[in-house]
């Protein structure tokens, strides 16, 4: 597995970083000051999150210089309407003068009080998203997507005028997207893995397939999960922890054999969850049927 991933602005993005969904105020600080003192660099918020000041502080509390690291946040649905506002707003939250990535975080435009904006199309918050990024280069020097299925692209790339660099979606062997990884390196975009342990008390851990590999490799299961994102070319991946022993664990990345890997990807013939749980299956990948276009 390699240590960056290349971008198709020419950046290089490292393969491994924090991510920190669902990571509280007080703890975050603490995990990412630890997790760049320990080697990361590469950090991963989102105004929905409600913690890009306390990462911030976390990136501060490490002393690591900011052209050493990759930040990315992300676009909240409640502000497609002021792309430039919300981005102004999340690098004054985070204490820094630029992004390494921006995303739009999901294609679903909503209201201050959390309903969906049937007035507004995503679409045109991308192309606000491109504005924004040419006209401030020195603030963000990537765009792209998240939660983006096949549909969704192919809506989106006839009318891009900048090609999105990421699109970060879920991944793990109970949700590979083979397809959608395939068919965004097919059109120059990078993914990126969130969840790629299957989240909180992910089954994922306990899965036999998974506990084999990594006796033969000598790791723990949640580093099987990780390295097998970080094993698909173009692929970068996003473990989650606010445990310093875990944040620690998840930065160990091993080699998996060809067999590995597609042993691990048959765990989704029979074990669906999340995203990919055939119960969604009307929903789209995405639980937004009604915002394709
Ligand atoms: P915590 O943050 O309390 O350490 P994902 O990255 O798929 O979203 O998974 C995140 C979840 O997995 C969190 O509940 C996190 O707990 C837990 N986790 C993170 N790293 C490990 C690990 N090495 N072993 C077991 N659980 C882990």
């Amino acid at each position: 597995a390699s240590k960056t991933i290349k971008l198709n602005t020419g950046a290089e993005m490292p393969t491994v970083g924090l991510g920190t969904w669902k990571s509280q105020p007080g703890a975050v600080e603490k995990a990412v000051e630890h997790a760049i003192k320990f080697g990361y660099k590469h950090i991963d918020t989102a105004t929905a999150y409600s913690n890009e000041a306390e990462v911030g502080q976390g990136i501060k509390a490490s002393g690591a210089p900011r052209e050493s690291l990759f930040i990315t946040t992300k676009l909240n649905n409640i502000d497609h309407r002021d792309p430039q506002a919300a981005l102004d707003y999340s690098l004054k939250q985070l204490g820094v003068g630029y992004l390494d990535l921006w995303l739009m975080h999901w294609p679903a435009p909503m209201t201050k009080d959390w309903k969906a904006d049937k007035e507004h199309d995503w679409l045109d918050t991308w192309k606000a998203m491109e504005e924004v990024y040419k006209s401030n280069p020195d603030k963000v020097k990537a765009i792209g997507v998240s939660n983006f299925s096949i549909q969704y692209l192919e809506r989106l790339l006839p009318e891009a005028k900048v090609v999105p660099a990421i699109n970060q979606v879920e991944l793990h062997p109970s949700c590979p997207q083979e397809e959608l990884v395939a068919y965004c390196i097919s059109k120059g975009i990078s993914v990126t893995a969130y969840s790629p342990l299957g989240s909180d008390n992910s089954p994922l851990l306990k899965n036999p397939v998974v506990n084999k590999i990594a006796t033969a490799h000598g790791v723990s299961p949640a580093n099987i999960l990780i390295s097998l994102q970080a094993n698909r070319p173009h692929v970068s991946v996003l473990p989650k922890s606010v445990t310093p022993k875990r944040v620690e664990e998840n930065f160990t990345i091993v080699d998996l054999s060809e067999e590995e890997i597609a042993e691990l990807h048959k765990i989704d013939e029979t074990h669906h969850f999340r995203a990919c749980n055939p119960e969604w299956a009307g929903h789209g990948h995405l639980g937004f049927p009604d915002r394709i276009g």
